[in-house]
């Protein structure tokens, strides 16, 4: 997959290509990443990027001309151009599973008060990380593409996204590693068994139980299998 991000500040993304599991995946070629700082593509002496808004109001408005000509350069037919914004779609595990089918995927980042109305005519759809105001799209960008590469194949294995939450529209079931006992708290006693039925019998009840109780909008919107129906209404007897 190939990434391109246009913002205003190539500098916050240094970190985030920087460290663990995106760092390796862009290592072994599962991802090319390029941030392009779109104030190069201004047209204007000063390099300006922004305007007073027509109609007057507080602060700054984007301008079409440096985003639109950036972007013009790196558009291709395999490419899907995504504005972030709190004006869009917020982002669910479903859709980032969506954007690791692309082969192009363009992030354009504002800064400040908005964008002229007219750039959103050159994007393909909106995406939000939720329902807050950020200083600017670089942060939203970047908590996007971190869900999106980890599912790329070869950035981990393939096994370990399997079960995570919201991947199949449960929360994931609880986890525990060593020792066995810490601070008089004691691993499950199933989880020792090597009992390979029972462990799956018992993740899927947690992973209900925990759906249940912490996301319950979740399974209003989840087809359930029989034997979690059987699982929810012993959960609901008892609650
Ligand atoms: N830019 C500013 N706030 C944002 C948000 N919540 N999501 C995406 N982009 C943003």
């Amino acid at each position: 997959m190939k990434i391109d991000i246009l913002s205003l500040f190539p500098e916050m993304f240094e970190g985030f290509l920087k460290t663990s599991i995106i760092k390796r995946a862009i290592d072994g070629e599962v991802v090319d990443v390029k941030v392009h700082d779109f104030r190069e593509f201004a047209d204007n002496k000063h390099k300006k990027v922004d305007d007073y808004p027509y109609g007057g109001g507080q602060g700054m408005v984007l301008m079409c001309q440096p985003i639109i000509d950036c972007l013009k350069t790196l558009v291709t037919p395999d490419s899907l151009v995504i504005l972030m914004s709190p004006q869009g779609q917020t982002l669910k595990q479903q859709m980032s599973q969506k954007l690791s089918q692309y082969q192009h995927l363009i992030f354009i980042c504002g800064h400040y008060e908005g964008f002229d109305e007219r750039i959103r005519d050159y994007v393909d759809i909106e995406l939000s990380i939720g329902d807050y105001v950020l200083t600017g799209g670089e942060l939203a960008s970047m908590v996007v593409c971190d869900s999106v590469i980890r599912l790329l194949e070869g950035a981990i294995r393939e096994a370990s996204h399997a079960d995570d939450s919201f991947s199949d529209g449960l929360l994931e079931y609880p986890q525990y590693t060593r020792p066995y006992e810490y601070d008089g708290n004691v691993v499950p006693e199933v989880l020792m068994s090597g009992h390979h039925e029972n462990i799956r019998k018992w993740r899927l009840k947690q992973s209900i139980l925990k759906t249940y109780h912490k996301r319950p909008d979740l399974l209003e919107e989840r087809q359930m299998s029989e034997e979690e129906l059987e699982i929810l209404h012993e959960i609901q007897k008892n609650n």
